[in-house]
């Protein structure tokens, strides 16, 4: 369905997503090429209600991943679908491949919550992973807690890093270690992209 450029970055919490998404944004934008950049949780109503839920108290699982689907389903129609029909880059800081690690993790097939999605979500041309032990992504956010409360978070935490790893032999996915610098990093973005020939011409 698309003429434009659909980027999505992965990674678990911490492991500097939102930097690396504007830093790929600014490096398109700078060799011409019209970006437009969004999250999911996206800033819509569903988005918002799985917001406040984080502070509020978790949802039940069902209504959790109903809420992103919905969401997504959304997000898909008004900004990423129109966006790609004429032909911009669209960048986003996760998609469906949260939801198959972070729900996946909460104990849904995440197979069937990939087929949920992809019955509605065009699939990206690049998806880039960005990979990061958990203890040390763990540290970056200066997670705290009670002991238990830690462990069961880093639990679910590698739940999800190796969902996302188990999708690195897809031929549209890369695993990008993040362990170095951000501009070491973003300097490995810029690479896959031109290796995955999505870069502007002049690149
Ligand atoms: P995050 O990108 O970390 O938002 P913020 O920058 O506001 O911290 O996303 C919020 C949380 O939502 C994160 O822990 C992952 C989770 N999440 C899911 O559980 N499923 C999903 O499908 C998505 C998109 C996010």
């Amino acid at each position: 369905m698309s003429q434009g450029i659909f980027i999505v970055i992965e990674g678990i919490d911490g492991t500097g997503k939102s930097t690396q998404v504007r830093l790929l944004a600014e490096w398109f934008t700078a060799q011409g090429s019209e970006v437009i950049t969004s999250r999911e949780p996206t800033d819509g109503p569903w988005g918002k209600k799985l917001r406040d839920s984080a502070a509020s108290g978790r949802l039940a699982p069902t209504e959790e991943l109903e809420y992103f689907l919905n969401d997504r389903r959304q997000h898909v129609k008004e900004l990423i679908a129109p966006a790609l029909a004429v032909g911009k880059v669209v960048i986003l800081d996760r998609y469906y491949f949260s939801t198959m690690a972070y729900q996946g993790a909460r104990g849904f097939d995440p197979t069937e919550i990939r087929r949920l999605n992809e019955d509605f979500a065009p699939l990206p041309n690049l998806l880039l992973i960005l990979d990061l032990e958990v203890s040390a992504a763990h540290q970056r956010i200066g997670a705290r807690g009670d002991a238990t409360n830690e462990f069961e978070q880093r639990e679910a935490l590698e739940r999800c890093r190796q969902i996302f790893l188990s999708l690195k032999d897809e031929p549209f996915a890369r695993v990008i270690p993040c362990n170095d610098s951000i501009n070491a990093v973003a300097t490995l973005l810029q690479q896959a992209v031109r290796q995955a020939g999505l870069a502007p011409a002049c690149l």
